[in-house]
């Protein structure tokens, strides 16, 4: 008999919340986000082990056009040049069409979703469990923004009759390696939606993420007849590229994610770009005693430790309020949940914290390797790689308020802990940060987790729950403070794409 390899999927959460608001007739639209697949079903676990296989790989390798022809300067300039002879068809393309080819996208990602999933596995070290809802985020953006692309239509009931919609026009993209498909599609899918033509810029060290990703575009342009220059990928790892994209003048909107030094540095190079930029994180989750310890636990080490801690939302500091900070059980829980984290590559099913994809930087090499005056191990890393690559997670106690490890973003496997006598001590720990992106709270005390989400700056606030992997609709992601340059409205959220473009006052309406 054939055995199946097909993947199965969990049922999907959203109607959960979409009930809670009250159902279809509520005041949150109904979304199903994409599930995921389910790895506690047999044939998700063959389908997933043929993924990470070497030959799964060469065959993607083979498959795509190779990474070497990398664009130089002039050929940013003609894909600019392209992207302006399509502003103008592509603002004027019906919404229904342009909701209709993200529809599309959104088939031909879950399409491509093993091939997503092992891309990501072999180029930018993830496992599969951190790979596979990252494609079901790409899947909700596209889903998610063709609805709201339908609410430019002044016809749409929602529209405000009073303002007319206009799309920025060429857009550049440039976004990370650490979710080199969720984010890179998530501001393509957003600024298409908007009806702008869009060029993407993709990290030199995931090319061949964006390349699958937007491959998915492509596809779905040519099922409307839509010309693929709406949708353009450059490729290069010369800063002077993206400069060159950044600064040209028929440019007219940046989307960024990346660190808060490359958004400084793009206003730098032109000071009247319109930048959205979603930036660094210097993320804190805060457990007071009535807290539920092993909820805690758990929650603090899925924050700190996924994807070894390179994301913008991971936790990096945890904060212990009054016993909690006392409380053996607790610090011994967190040091052997930490300790027994499977570090390798993501080429091992085992896997639970994997390698740091960029070599080290020099602030993540300090985190990892020293201790400022006050601090100790609780769990000390270890280097397990020559190459710097695979670094064992760590734990440091007690961090000073106003240290290094307090004030600064180190994206990588080590978590620092502090501690306070009051919920209003943690707050203050939390908000003197410069960057206000993600943050958490576990407490069993409602008129705690009341006081805490009152006064905590940040854009995603968390409680009891671990405090990344935004959910589109239901969790728009995006920051506060520092974390965000431009007009800010969130990723997944309402308002995304309405803020892709410019409202003017309908001369029909006096
Ligand atoms: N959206 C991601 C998260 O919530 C970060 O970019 O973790």
């Amino acid at each position: 008999a054939t055995v199946s390899t097909e993947p199965r999927r969990r049922a999907t959460q959203a109607d959960d919340a979409t009930a809670a608001a009250g159902g279809a007739g509520g005041d949150v639209a109904p979304f199903d986000n994409a599930p995921d697949t389910d790895a506690a079903v047999a044939e998700s676990r063959r389908w997933a082990l043929g993924l990470i296989d070497p030959v799964t790989d060469e065959r993607l390798l083979a498959e795509l056009p190779p990474v070497t022809t990398l664009s130089t300067a002039d050929d940013a300039d003609a894909a600019v040049a392209r992207a302006v002879a399509q502003t103008s068809t592509w603002a004027e393309t019906p919404v229904a069409t342009r909701a209709a080819v993200l529809r599309s996208v959104a088939d031909h990602l879950e399409a491509a979703r093993g091939d997503l999933v092992a891309t990501m596995v072999h180029e930018a070290g993830k496992t599969v469990g951190e790979s596979d809802p990252e494609v079901s985020e790409a899947v909700d953006f596209a889903r998610w923004y063709a609805e709201q692309s339908l609410r430019l239509d002044p016809e749409h009931p929602d529209a405000d009759p009073g303002a007319v919609f206009h799309p920025h026009g060429v857009t550049v993209v440039t976004p990370p390696w650490n979710f080199p498909v969720a984010i890179p599609l998530g501001s393509v899918l957003g600024a298409l939606a908007a009806g702008s033509p869009v060029i993407i810029k993709p990290s030199h060290v995931t090319p061949r993420c964006a390349r699958v990703g937007m491959a998915a575009v492509h596809r779905a342009l040519d099922d409307h007849g839509i010309d693929r220059d709406v949708a353009q990928v450059v490729l290069s790892d010369e800063g002077d590229v993206g400069q060159r994209l950044v600064t040209h003048p028929d440019v007219t909107r940046v989307i960024l994610t990346g660190a808060i030094e490359t958004a400084r540095r793009f206003t730098s190079w032109r000071s009247d770009l319109e930048v959205l930029a979603e930036t660094s994180g210097k993320n804190a989750l805060v457990v007071t005693p009535s807290a539920d310890v092993d909820l805690a636990v758990a929650d603090v080490v899925r924050s700190a430790f996924g994807h070894a801690g390179q994301k913008c939302s991971a936790a990096s500091l945890l904060i212990l309020v009054g016993s909690a900070g006392r409380s053996d059980r607790l610090r011994r829980q967190l040091a052997d949940a930490v300790s027994t984290l499977r570090v390798g590559y993501g080429t091992s099913l085992s896997t639970t914290m994997g390698p740091l994809t960029e070599a080290a930087s020099g602030k993540l090499l300090r985190a990892l390797t020293t201790l400022e005056p006050g601090e100790r191990w609780l769990v000390e890393p270890r280097r397990l790689s020559d190459d710097g690559h695979l670094w064992t997670p760590g734990v440091r106690y007690w961090v000073a308020p106003g240290s290094f490890f307090h004030m600064t973003e180190v994206f990588g496997p080590v978590l620092g802990v502090m501690r306070v006598d009051t919920l209003d001590e943690a707050i203050a720990l939390q908000n003197a940060v410069e960057f206000g992106l993600t943050g958490g709270i576990h407490s069993l005390d409602e008129d705690e987790i009341d006081h805490w989400l009152e006064r905590v700056e940040v854009g995603n606030a968390y409680v009891n729950r671990h405090i990344t992997g935004a959910i589109v609709r239901r969790q728009p992601f995006g920051g506060w403070k520092a974390s965000v340059v431009g007009p800010g409205a969130k990723a997944g959220g309402p308002d995304y794409v309405a803020q892709l473009g410019v409202w003017e006052d309908s001369p029909a309406v006096p």
